[in-house]
Order: C-alpha cells, then sequence, then structure tokens
C-alpha cells in the first residue's frame, strides 16, 4: 500500500517516511508541493531517497497559485483579523488538491501531512483532502501521540540515525517559518512572549525594517485588467512575476512587515510576524485602482464580501460552496478594474502618485464646484430633507418625551 507524503525536505518530514514504513509498512511517496518557497528544494531528491522515499515527486505550481489562489484573496482585498494576509493558508488548498491528484496518479490509499495538532494547517489540509477526496485516509503523525513519540528535534536526529538516515540537521533552533511566493511566517523563540519587541535583524528574510530602507523614494506605475496586475514599471509579466518584482520592490523599502497576535480555528491566540512586502503592494494598488471605478454600493458589499472570505479561507474551507459562491461575486466585480496606478515606497509606506482608468467614475465637473447641469444644488435640500427624516423624527420624539 501506497501513501503520499507532504514533504518539506526538513527534519519534520524527513523523520516521518521511516516511521510510516516502521509502523504502517507503508511504500512513501513524497511530495514537495513548490508554492515558491526559493532555494529550499535544493538537494530534495537525494534527501528524499537518503531517507527511504519509494518516489519524490516536485511539483512546481507556483503559477497555479498566483493565479486561482492568491488573485481571488487580492480581488477580494481579503486579510484575516485587519492584519494577516493570508500567505500560509492561500497555499494549503492548492498543495492539497496537488497531494490529492498524486495519490490517484499513484493508487496510493491514504495521505499523510507534518502539520502539529495545535495549529490551523492541519485543519486546512484536511478539509481541503476531505472535499476533494474523502475515501482518501488522513495520517497526522503529530496528533497520534501512542506511535509518533518523537518531542523534539534531537528526538526526530535520533530516530533518523537509528533507521540509517544521517543527513546534516540542523541542531540549532530557530523560528517556525513557512515560506511561499506570497509571504514567509515566523513564529517561535522571543515572539511566544507577546511582551518581546521581535528580533527582526535576525528574522527577516524578504526585506528590511523601515529603518534600514532607503533614504529616497521609489515610483512604481503598475497596470491590471479586469483585476488581474498585467505590468510592473512598463514590463508586461504574469502574475507570479510580478509578485516576485513586487517582493523585491517592497523588501528593499521595508513594505509589508506584520507584527499580530491572531486567533486560530482551534482556539487560542498566536504570535506571528509576516513578511508579505510584494503583496502588500499589489493589494494596495488593487484597491487603489478599485476606489476610481467601483461603485458606492458594490464597494460596500465587497468589503463585507472580502472580509468573509478571508474568514472562510483562514479556516481552510477553500473547497466548498460559500468560498465558490463568494468568489464568483468577487469576479463579477472586476470587470471595470482596468488601469494604471502610480504610488511611491518610502520606508514602510505606500504613497499614491496617480491613478487612471477609461471606466473611472470619477467626474470632474461633477466634484468641482462649478456648477454644471448634471447636479443642481437645490435637488440637494430635498434629498437632505427625506434622509434625515427618521432621525429628525426621533430626535422630536425624545425632546417631548423629556418635557413630559
Ligand atoms: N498562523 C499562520 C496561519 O495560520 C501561519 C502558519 C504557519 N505555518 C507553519 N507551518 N509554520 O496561517
Ligand atoms: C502547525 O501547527 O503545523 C503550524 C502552525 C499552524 O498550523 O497554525
Amino acid at each position: 500500500e501506497k501513501v503520499v507524503l507532504a514533504y518539506s525536505g526538513g527534519l519534520d518530514t524527513t523523520a516521518i517516511i521511516p516511521w510510516l514504513k516502521e509502523n504502517f509498512g507503508y511504500d512513501v511517496i513524497c511530495c514537495c508541493v513548490d508554492c515558491g518557497q526559493g532555494n529550499e528544494l535544493d538537494g530534495l531528491e537525494e534527501r528524499a531517497k537518503a531517507s527511504g522515499a519509494a518516489k519524490l515527486y516536485i511539483e512546481d505550481i507556483v503559477d497555479e497559485f498566483a493565479e486561482d489562489y492568491i488573485m481571488p484573496c487580492v480581488q477580494a482585498g481579503a486579510v484575516y483579523e485587519n492584519k494577516y494576509l493570508l500567505g500560509t493558508s492561500m497555499a494549503r488548498p492548492v498543495i492539497a488538491k496537488k497531494l490529492v491528484e498524486i495519490a490517484r496518479k499513484e493508487g496510493a490509499s491514504a495521505i499523510c501531512h507534518g502539520a502539529t495538532g495545535k495549529g490551523n494547517d492541519q485543519i486546512r489540509f484536511e478539509l481541503a483532502i476531505k472535499a476533494l477526496a474523502p475515501d482518501l485516509k488522513i495520517i497526522a503523525p503529530w496528533r497520534m501521540t501512542d506511535v509518533w513519540t518523537m518531542q523534539s528535534r534531537d528526538d526526530e536526529i535520533e530516530y533518523c540515525k537509528k533507521h540509517g538516515i544521517d543527513l546534516p540537521f540542523d541542531h540549532s533552533h530557530s523560528y517556525s517559518r513557512d515560506r511561499n511566493l506570497w509571504h514567509i511566517s515566523h513564529e517561535g523563540l522571543e515572539l511566544e512572549d507577546p511582551a518581546n519587541e521581535p528580533n527582526y535583524d535576525h528574522m527577516l528574510v524578504l526585506g528590511v525594517t523601515p529603518e534600514k530602507a532607503p533614504d529616497q523614494d521609489e515610483y512604481v506605475t503598475m497596470t491590471f485588467e479586469k483585476g488581474v496586475p498585467t505590468s510592473v514599471n512598463g514590463k508586461k509579466m504574469k502574475v507570479a512575476d510580478i509578485i516576485r518584482e513586487l517582493n523585491k520592490l517592497g523588501g528593499k523599502h521595508g513594505i509589508g512587515i506584520v507584527d499580530i497576535v491572531e486567533n486560530r480555528v482551534v482556539g487560542m491566540k498566536s504570535r506571528g510576524v509576516y513578511e508579505t512586502p510584494g503583496g502588500t503592494i499589489l493589494m494596495e494598488a488593487h484597491k487603489q485602482l478599485e476606489e476610481l471605478v467601483l461603485d458606492r454600493a458594490t464597494m460596500e458589499a465587497k468589503k463585507d464580501m472580502g472580509n468573509k472570505l478571508s474568514q472562510v479561507v483562514y479556516e481552510g474551507k477553500w473547497f466548498t460552496p460559500l468560498c465558490d459562491a463568494i468568489r464568483a461575486f468577487v469576479a463579477s466585480t472586476q470587470e471595470y478594474v482596468t488601469g494604471e496606478v502610480k504610488f511611491k515606497l518610502y520606508k514602510g509606506n505606500i504613497i499614491k502618485a496617480g491613478t487612471t482608468s477609461p471606466y473611472s467614475l470619477y467626474n470632474e465637473s461633477l466634484a468641482s464646484f462649478t456648477t454644471g447641469d448634471m447636479y443642481d444644488h437645490h435637488d440637494a435640500s430635498g434629498f437632505i430633507t427625506l434622509f434625515g427624516l427618521p432621525l429628525k423624527v426621533r430626535a422630536m420624539k425624545l425632546m417631548e418625551a423629556k418635557e413630559n
């Protein structure tokens, strides 16, 4: 029997390989899904084989991740608890989808992941797998405390050694990190006490703090077509490359560093730092354009939908009817989100520097003080009479009550 293991090459998922063989007798098909984690993929093939894997798949899904998972969240303006741009949350369903595809191709009967029993990731992986392949068994070693007895990195290294796996693993304790095209998250070490200031010099991977950013600002121009970014500084690029480019620019200028105590699905609060340099710019630029082209009522409804989507995505409910429906709503609002935005980056700030769109609803003569024939000031009197009627009625009633 075969099991597909979500494999990163790190110590945790490596130790799972001999553990699956020893405890279940599985053939272990490792699957590393590349959502843009960078150089962490070097030497993976040798590592997997040396650890006893029957096979290793490396699936590059960066473009699918960017276009079908990141962009819907950008267009919705989905931000969890007003701060977290959902980098890890968005990646889990697409990873799960690939794991299921490989499981089908290999005729595997189970999928195994290395997420802990205290976190959100276990929920996201498992909800996605259930939605796509309800017949597959899910194995979560970290929750199987009767058979999974390793408690620390040293235990895992020891276990690997005992099973003939002698790989260079880091003893040193670092942050718990998750990186992809969109972001990198940091948890653990000094962050575990919210009283502590983050040790940014030691932590940051994608950029610098605003204090260390250049004193010189930098202008950036972006174009969008129907809500999708199409170019940066005049260079046409696919979405994934645009995010890469914005990551460089944002990292350099100290953009998108977030320090948050967030509410996990499993009930506890957890403290983390996220770097989302390019994502922060992309979401801001998209919003800058929407300000110009969306009507007021749509914008208002969209804010609620975006907020709802952030919850749905955070909770791992990507493959659900509700998620589909919200995405359909958001998609239909993007028809006219086409145009050019200009802004400058300066020490952690994104400062608007001009927006244009062929579909701009901004009407200069309407907004300025010269009276045109589209707007008669006198119309405002009647409007305010009706608009203010309920609060006037209430105020009169309260006055009357006071007098009696
Ligand atoms: N707390 C964030 C989330 O729930 C980030 C989780 C990071 N995951 C990890 N395996 N290090 O989305
Ligand atoms: C984990 O527990 O595997 C990482 C943290 C999280 O999922 O929230």
